[in-house]
């Protein structure tokens, strides 16, 4: 059993900076669980707490059902590989595969066998009499995992062990971490900040930001139903359009979402529907993926944007299309920062930005309801401490063939099931499902 459980795990550094906020968190036997969050969100923080490199402020960590916050790292039966993978350079691959098990005292024989197979598993057999320094970059991590797992620990950390690679070795690598790691069974937990290894990769995703838990789920859970707006920009692989509209619901007999300039009904049978006539009269934001909106074929009736055509980009395997249509975009809400908490001070590695952010946000208070015609959707974003204040374009995914161009006037449809829906806050609005 190698079930790893967070409960309420808190890091403040010395100094006062709070690194990882009351993380509650459950890595299941043999499961692969992304940590996915923006540079200095806590990620390896919280890893480095695990694998026992780093005191535990507050909180306890249990491994295995047992408590494990004052274990030594060697206790642990953890392996670790870092972004750059340190190997011993006077050491063949052999030598570096190898040597933790020589230190474990195993039979020769044994080890011998098992270097081989495990070299062999990570394509890196050819290489077992160079040295380090003769190797590939893509190489050299494959032995760095190959000497973390050849010990078989019952946990695995990986700390962002592809970001140095290029784009090619990356997803080489990447599926080949998925299908050893899940032919050995190893509870592993992998740390990254690219959307695409984390949804490849995981058989859950857990997102942080400022060392707060956003939203944990399968990959398809938290990419199609995200908890925070934060976590459906940070999943989007293009830019996730994020727009501020008034709840209405006229003579109870729908649900509008108001958008100023247009307006998109809801149905009472959407399964959101009573979550959101709660907010009536409330500015909400909406997110919508652009392969949510697509081109409406002519003489098509149903939820459409009216729009022109500013600009189409290609991207190889796909256009999108960037279209006027006079709609208020506002800027991801950043969640409340816990280092403004009573009681945290600041350390000298605060982000100044979000200090900044956060203190305009505490200024101005929450953002006031907007009056109808009025540009305060504007004014939201600027509350939320956004730089985003403009009418932004509508991005909308074309598919693989530029059906229209720029500067004619385009009708956009709008796929209502996929809308994403939030407080203007930033947490969905819908009852929590998990
Ligand atoms: N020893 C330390 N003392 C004080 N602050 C630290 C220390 N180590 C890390 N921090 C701060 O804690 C925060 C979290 O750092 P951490 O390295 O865990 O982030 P991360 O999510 O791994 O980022 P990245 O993706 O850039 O690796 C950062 O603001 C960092 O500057
Ligand atoms: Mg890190």
């Amino acid at each position: 059993m190698s079930t790893v459980v967070l409960d309420n795990v808190t890091k403040v550094y010395p100094g006062g900076y709070l690194a990882v906020d009351r993380m509650n968190l459950r890595a299941d036997d043999g499961e692969l669980l992304v940590l996915l969050g923006p540079s200095g969100c806590g990620k390896s923080t919280l890893l480095r707490m695990i694998a026992g490199l780093e005191e535990i402020t507050g909180g306890d960590l249990w491994l295995g059902g047992k408590i494990a916050n004052h274990l030594a790292p060697r206790d642990r039966d953890v392996a670790m590989v870092f972004q750059n993978g340190a190997l011993y350079p006077h050491r063949t691959v052999r030598g570096n595969l190898s040597f933790p098990l020589e230190i474990a005292k195993a039979d020769p024989a044994v080890v011998k066998e098992r270097v081989i197979e495990l070299s062999k598993a990570l394509h890196i057999d050819e290489t077992l009499d160079r040295r380090p320094g003769t190797l590939s970059g893509g190489q050299r991590q494959r032995v760095a995992m190959g000497r973390a797992i050849v010990r078989q620990p019952s946990l695995f950390l990986m700390d962002e062990p592809l970001s140095n690679l290029d784009a090619g070795m990356r997803t080489e690598l990447r599926m080949e971490i998925s299908s050893l790691v899940r032919a050995l069974g190893v509870t592993t937990i992998y740390v990254t900040h690219d959307q695409v290894e984390a949804l490849t990769l995981a058989d859950r995703i857990a997102i942080m930001n400022r060392g707060v838990l956003q939203d944990i789920g399968t990959p398809a859970q938290v990419y199609n139903d995200p908890a925070t707006a934060f976590t459906a920009a940070f999943l989007s692989s293009q830019q996730l359009n994020l727009l501020a509209a008034t709840v209405r619901t006229p003579q109870n007999q729908f649900i509008l979402l108001d958008f100023g300039t247009h307006q998109i009904t809801m149905p009472w049978t959407d399964p959101r529907a009573y979550a959101v006539s709660q907010h009536t009269g409330s500015q909400i934001i909406v997110g919508i993926r652009p392969d949510a909106l697509a081109p409406m074929p002519e003489k098509m009736d149903g939820p459409s944007f009216m729009g022109r055509v500013r600009t189409l980009e290609y991207h190889g395997h796909e256009w999108l299309a960037y279209v006027e249509a006079g709609i208020p975009a506002v800027a991801v809400p950043e969640p409340p920062d816990p280092r403004t908490r009573n009681g945290f001070a600041h350390g000298v590695n605060g982000n100044g930005v979000g200090k900044a952010r956060s203190m305009m946000r505490r200024l101005l208070g929450p953002p006031a309801e907007f009056a109808e015609g009025e540009s305060a959707p504007g004014a939201m974003a600027t509350a939320l401490g956004s730089g985003s204040h403009r009418r932004a374009d509508l991005i909308v995914r074309l598919g693989s063939r530029p059906v229209w161009k720029a500067g004619e006037h385009a009708r956009v449809a709008v796929d209502v099931s996929r809308l994403m829906l939030f407080t203007q806050s930033g947490a969905r609005i819908d009852p929590p499902r998990r």
